[in-house]
Formats: structure tokens, C-alpha cells, sequence
């Protein structure tokens, strides 16, 4: 099935010069070098990774890992730092504004940065090959071409992504256009991102990572505690106007199924890559691991004093216990296992105030893509997710550092179409059947197609750098691999299965 000598194994000096394609040099490990002469950053950023301790639980503080920020050139209010909780700094800024931002290492562990969903060169992405050591510097440049949207950053050393990002790594990255601009959609106090986590706590407010070890990895580590913004039991006070609500899966695996308790639809304005053309209303909205939604939240109809919640829903998981088992007495999946129901999070309608806004019927155009586009259209590329033997596979290989296989190849500026296949789906001993949410660096794509049992609960409307895959289910999706050449990660997003190997590298030339 897999023909070894197929493998293309880019090693050493040979990947520099493959990655070198577009001129600008490549940053050395642990060299706080700038890269090219010309690029003079809008904004220059200091971003330290370091353990903290923060307060998130009453009694003893936790001890995390977290990004603090500094702006050292341009405006300060692009970068705003949280004391409330383990997360880094939200990064504010706009689209083909350049940045520089110099990621110092201050954890006991390499690591690196990686700018999800933002369309970076390769050596800006935060590939694991990248990774700086604890005490180096490594300084990114780029350009922000991505359009308005809610992007985000995390670590990405290999094997490690889970652990560190469970520790508190990641923030938001946000960007802002013209386009966006001219909607005049609730802003500032009425604009908030949501970072949505689950976590487990020790007695002690420890964090708990993978207490049953492999078992936790081959379902991915579920807590027990849901976190929006870093704090358990999160309320959003709020008046009767019409808010922009920021949603971000920021879980290493756990699925949310999305809605109002109260019944009303979600109505959904923007995913992974930006607005949608349109508004779409949803009874519910499932969002995989990485994935992002915006909401349009109107609660003027609300009397003062209402309360309301955003809950997830029960659903089917495949859930881990089938094929293994029952187990009991222990913490994460099995007090709050993927599909259990929850509150996400408490809304108090407490101040009146006039509103104004309405909803635009119109928010953005989009070229939709359709699979007839892709110069493969006849022949879609093929990438089959599956765990075997305790290790995570796509078309049955698993992560090397370097290695692009035949058909991981792929065209600068080709419009290529990918079906993705969740095959987890056997329920024999060995397989238990798991969701993989399929990420893509380097470029947004269209979800084309699709097959599925929580198909309701997806929206595919607009620009996506995730897209869930339930046992069994299937996508096709369509992306134009424009701009820049160079190596870029697929992974499933459940960080522990990525951790497990379930990453490959395609390589754009
Ligand atoms: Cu957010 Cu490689 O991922
Ligand atoms: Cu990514
Ligand atoms: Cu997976």
C-alpha cells in the first residue's frame, strides 16, 4: 500500500535549500535574526512563555504555563494582556499590516510558536522543526494576509503540543479589514472573544494531564472542568444590546455542541476564516477542537434580570468505555466523557441600554468553490485518519520530522481537492472509533462535501482551517495553495492524536 521509496526524505541542508525557495533565508535555531533587511514592521512584538502561577480556583494557586506580551513598536493596544487567567495575550491587528514578533523561550522545554489558520510563509508557521530550546529567541516576520477574523496561537513542538497547550499556551490572534470595517459590527465592550477549554484539577488546583496515560491519548485528554477564558464557572454579565461573541474551541480534544438554553437558534456570522457571506441561524453549532465561531448574540429582547445559558448538548461520541470497558473512580472522560451535557457558560441580562444595530442581511463575498474548480476534480486527493497499534496514522503513516510521501506533493497555486476520511469506526477491541478534526496549515479551505451524522450541527459556509470528522464521516474539501512554497503541517487536532503521530507534512513547490 505504502511504497517506501516513494518517500521523499528532506534532510539536513537539502530541506533548506527546498524551504529556501522564496529568498528569505531561514531562521537558524535559537538565532534572534532578522530575516530581511527590507521588512519594516507596523508592529513589533515580545511574546515570553514561562510557568506562572495563577489564581484560577479559590485556595491554592495553579501553576501554569503562559505567554506574556509587550508591544515594543507601533500601537500598544494591540496586544492585551490577561492577570485573570493562564492565557496569553490577545493580539490585536489588521489585515497587510507586517509584523515582527520575537518569541522568547523562558519554559524548562523547546519549543515554538504556530499562527493557526494564518497564511504564513513556511519558516514563519511554527513547524516542530523550528523548535528553540529553553533560554533562545526565535523572531518571526509576516505579513497579515489572512482576511478579518479570529485566529489563534499555540505551541507546537512535536510530542509535546498537548502537554503545553493543556499547560495554558495559547492565545488569540485577531484580525481586522476594511471590509469588516464598513459592517460596523458591535465592537470594543460588545465584542468578546470566548476561549472555550476543559481542564481537571488535583484538590490542590494542580492541573491533571492524561492521568490513565495512554488510555487519556488514544481518546484525547478530556477534563472535567470547563474554562471559558481561563476561569471555571464563567459568567458574562451583559445589557440589552447586540454583542459579538468570539468563539474558540481551544480544547486538546473535546467536542462542544453548541446552543442557547433558552432555545433560540445561534445566529452565526463567521467561522475559522472570517465572515460568512450571509448569516446562518442554527438550532445548534458542533465545534471540533481549533475550530471558531462568531456569534451575532442579540439579547435586547431580554428583560433585566434574565438568565441564560450557552450550553453544549448531549450527543453520540463513539464514546470511549465501548470497546475498552467501563471504568470508574478516575478524572476526566469519565465524570464529563465527549457528548455528556453542560453548561458552557452563564449570561445575566443585568444593564439596560438602547440598542441600535440590526443584523446586515449581507456580510461578505465569498467565491465559492465548487469541486469541478479543483485541478483534480476527477481525482481528489485521498487522506484516510485512523489510529492502529497506539499510533496516530493518515493513509497509514505517521509523523516524520521531514518526510513528504508522493502523494503529499503538491503545486504552488494549484486548486487542489482533499477528501478526508475519519476510518475510525470499528468497534473491535483494539480500535475504538474517535472523532478527528483535520487542520490545515498554511491555507483556508471550503468544505465542499459532505457525509455525517452531526452534519445539522456544521457550518460549512464560509472559510475553514479545521474541519470535524466523526467515525465514519467524510469531507471534501477545496483549497487554492497560493503564495508560498515550503513544508506545512495536516494533523488530526485532537493534540493528543497529533502528539501520537497523526501529522504529516505536504510540501508546496
Ligand atoms: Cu492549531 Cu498544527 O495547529
Ligand atoms: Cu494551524
Ligand atoms: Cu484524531
Amino acid at each position: 500500500m505504502i511504497n517506501r521509496r516513494q518517500f521523499l526524505y528532506l534532510a539536513g541542508a537539502g530541506a533548506v535549500n527546498l524551504l529556501n525557495v522564496n529568498g528569505s533565508p531561514l531562521a537558524g535555531v535559537g538565532m534572534a535574526s532578522s530575516k530581511d533587511k527590507d521588512f519594516i514592521p507596523d508592529l513589533e512584538l515580545s511574546l515570553t512563555a514561562a510557568p506562572a502561577e495563577v489564581q484560577i480556583s479559590p485556595g491554592e494557586l495553579t501553576t501554569v504555563w503562559k505567554y506574556t506580551g509587550q508591544v515594543t513598536k507601533g500601537n500598544p493596544d494591540s496586544l492585551m494582556n490577561s492577570d485573570q487567567s493562564y492565557l496569553g495575550p490577545i493580539i490585536r491587528t489588521r489585515k497587510n499590516r507586517k509584523i515582527r514578533i520575537h518569541f522568547k523561550n523562558n519554559l524548562p522545554a523547546e519549543s515554538i510558536i504556530h499562527w493557526h489558520g494564518l497564511h504564513v510563509p513556511a519558516e514563519m508557521d511554527g513547524h516542530p522543526m523550528y523548535v528553540i530550546p529553553s533560554g533562545k529567541t526565535f523572531t518571526y516576520e509576516f505579513e497579515v494576509l489572512n482576511r478579518a477574523g479570529t485566529y489563534w496561537y499555540h505551541p507546537h513542538p512535536h510530542g509535546r503540543t498537548g502537554h503545553q497547550v493543556y499547560g495554558g499556551l495559547a492565545g488569540l490572534f485577531l484580525v481586522s479589514d476594511d471590509e469588516e470595517d464598513k459592517l460596523n459590527l458591535p465592537n470594543k465592550e460588545l465584542d468578546i472573544p470566548l476561549v472555550i477549554q476543559d481542564r481537571s484539577f488535583s484538590n490542590t488546583n494542580r492541573l491533571i494531564y492524561l492521568p490513565r496515560g495512554m488510555h487519556d491519548s488514544m481518546t484525547g485528554m478530556l477534563g472535567d472542568t470547563i474554562c471559558v477564558n481561563g476561569r471555571p464557572d464563567f459568567t458574562l454579565s451583559v445589557s440589552t444590546r447586540i454583542y459579538r461573541l468570539r468563539i474558540l474551541n481551544g480544547s486538546n480534544s473535546r467536542i462542544y455542541k453548541l446552543a442557547w438554553s433558552d432555545g433560540t437558534p445561534l445566529t452565526v456570522i463567521a467561522t475559522d476564516g472570517g465572515l460568512l457571506e450571509k448569516p446562518v441561524q442554527k438550532k445548534y453549532v458542533v465545534l471540533g477542537p481549533a475550530e471558531r465561531i462568531e456569534l451575532w448574540a442579540d439579547f435586547s429582547k431580554y428583560p433585566i434580570g434574565t438568565s441564560l445559558e450557552l450550553v453544549s448538548k448531549y450527543f453520540e461520541a463513539a464514546m470511549q468505555g465501548t470497546a475498552m470497558g467501563p471504568r470508574r473512580g478516575m478524572t476526566g472522560g469519565d465524570k464529563l466523557p465527549n457528548g455528556a451535557p453542560f453548561p458552557v457558560l452563564k449570561i445575566d441580562v443585568a444593564g439596560e441600554e438602547k440598542e441600535t444595530r440590526s443584523l446586515p442581511n449581507k456580510l461578505s463575498s465569498i467565491e465559492r468553490y465548487h469541486p469541478r474548480d479543483a485541478d483534480n476534480s476527477d481525482n481528489p486527493r485521498q487522506f484516510s485518519f485512523f489510529m492502529r497499534h497506539m499510533r496516530g496514522l493518515i493513509n497509514g503513516r505517521t509523523f516524520q520530522m521531514q518526510e513528504v510521501a508522493g502523494d503529499e506533493m503538491i503545486r504552488l497555486n494549484s486548486t487542489e481537492l482533499w477528501e478526508l476520511s475519519n476510518d475510525d469506526r470499528s468497534m473491535g477491541m483494539m480500535m475504538m472509533p474517535t472523532p478527528h478534526p483535520v487542520h490545515l496549515h498554511g491555507k483556508q479551505f471550503q468544505v465542499v462535501e459532505r457525509s455525517g451524522a452531526l452534519h445539522r450541527g456544521y457550518v460549512d459556509e464560509g472559510w475553514k482551517d479545521t474541519v470535524l470528522l466523526m467515525p465514519g464521516e467524510r469531507a471534501k474539501i477545496v483549497a487554492n495553495f497560493t503564495d508560498y512554497p515550503g513544508m506545512f503541517l495536516y494533523h488530526c487536532h485532537i493534540l493528543e492524536h497529533g502528539d501520537m503521530g497523526m501529522m504529516r507534512n505536504y510540501l508546496i513547490t
